[in-house]
């Protein structure tokens, strides 16, 4: 189940109690349920900006939008961190006191996490001009001026949550599941996987469908100005990512010719430019480029197998 934060999620009095706390020095209450203790987050990571892990307040710029129909604006907030917070952290402490540099009280800011640790892909934003998971985001990477987007190319639902339906739309375009419906024995005769091409294979399983790689990729279409979710133009590098990933599955491959076919038609394969930014940007270091090789030498065998009946 997904948490999305918005200007109900909380009562008054509850925001004041933890404000309070905060305020006389001790740890917010937050951090403690976030599961993000500074020890925990900063263990091998480099600490540019306060060595020491000592706190310091940041300047955040947000681009809200109060609506899918109204248009963005931006707000600038001071914000009291420490190095081990991540930036779900930092929107979760402002969320109890939002208020703006020139000293206006607002709404608070709406995002969306779950997980925590990269593994539900609801927190992606841009940070910093960077699409990346926003849980995952350590302010000891971060200066001291933070800028926050709602992830490109996705419909803004409210402030930095989008809708990633397309994502998924784009998981059916291309058939991704393996069909589990008796008609193949599952178990003692099921196709077997060796230890080797399960290695292999497992590259591709740690997609967690946050959507970074379609932000980051100048063919996927931008559909931020679409009220609903539309699947169109180029399904993208994670859909293409569990094509191969199914394709070599010994019961999804069954299914490898329509799938291939699948990504042969409009919106498939051919509409990769081969920019590079997905495998660039990609928070689980899925090699998206290599599954898009692998797959364009499918689908030239598939031709061929098409051309003569096989
Ligand atoms: S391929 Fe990587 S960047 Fe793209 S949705 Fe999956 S995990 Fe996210
Ligand atoms: S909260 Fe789940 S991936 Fe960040």
């Amino acid at each position: 189940m997904t948490s999305i934060t918005s200007a109900q999620d909380r009562p008054v009095a509850a925001l004041r109690t933890r404000g309070d706390n905060r305020a006389r020095g001790g740890a917010p209450n937050h951090l403690i349920s976030a599961g993000a203790t500074p020890s925990e987050t900063t263990a091998g990571t480099p600490q540019r900006n306060d060595p020491a892990g000592h706190a310091r307040t940041v300047t955040l710029r947000i681009r809200r939008q109060d609506h899918p129909r109204s248009l963005p604006y931006w707000e600038q907030f001071r914000v009291r961190v420490s190095s081990g917070e991540n930036v779900v952290s930092m929107l979760r402490k402002l969320r109890l006191d939002p208020v703006t540099s020139d000293g206006r009280r607002v709404g608070p800011v709406a995002f969306e996490h779950n997980c925590m640790e990269e593994v539900c892909g609801a927190c992606a934003m841009l940070i910093d001009g960077r699409p990346r998971p926003s849980c995952s985001t350590l302010l000891s990477e971060l200066g001291d001026l933070i800028q926050l987007e709602p992830l490109p190319k996705f419909p803004v639902v409210r402030d930095l949550m989008v809708d990633r339906a397309r994502l998924f739309e784009n998981l059916k375009r291309v058939r991704a599941w393996v069909r589990l419906d008796g008609a193949y024995d599952t178990h003692e005769r099921a196709p077997r996987m060796s230890q080797k091409q399960w290695a292999a294979d497992y590259l591709f399983s740690r997609c967690i469908n946050c959507g970074v790689c379609a932000a980051a990729c100048p063919q996927f279409p931008d559909g931020a100005g679409a009220l609903e979710p539309q699947a169109d133009g180029f399904v993208g590098p994670a859909a293409l990512a569990q094509v191969r990933l199914l394709n070599a599955h010994p019961l999804g491959g069954y299914d490898k010719p329509d799938r291939l076919h699948a990504i042969m038609a409009e919106g498939g394969l051919s509409d990769c430019g081969n920019a590079q930014n997905c495998v660039r940007v990609c928070p689980k270091q899925i090699p998206l480029t290599s599954a898009i090789g692998e797959l364009g030498r499918q689908t030239t065998v598939q031709v061929v197998k098409d051309l003569f009946g096989g």
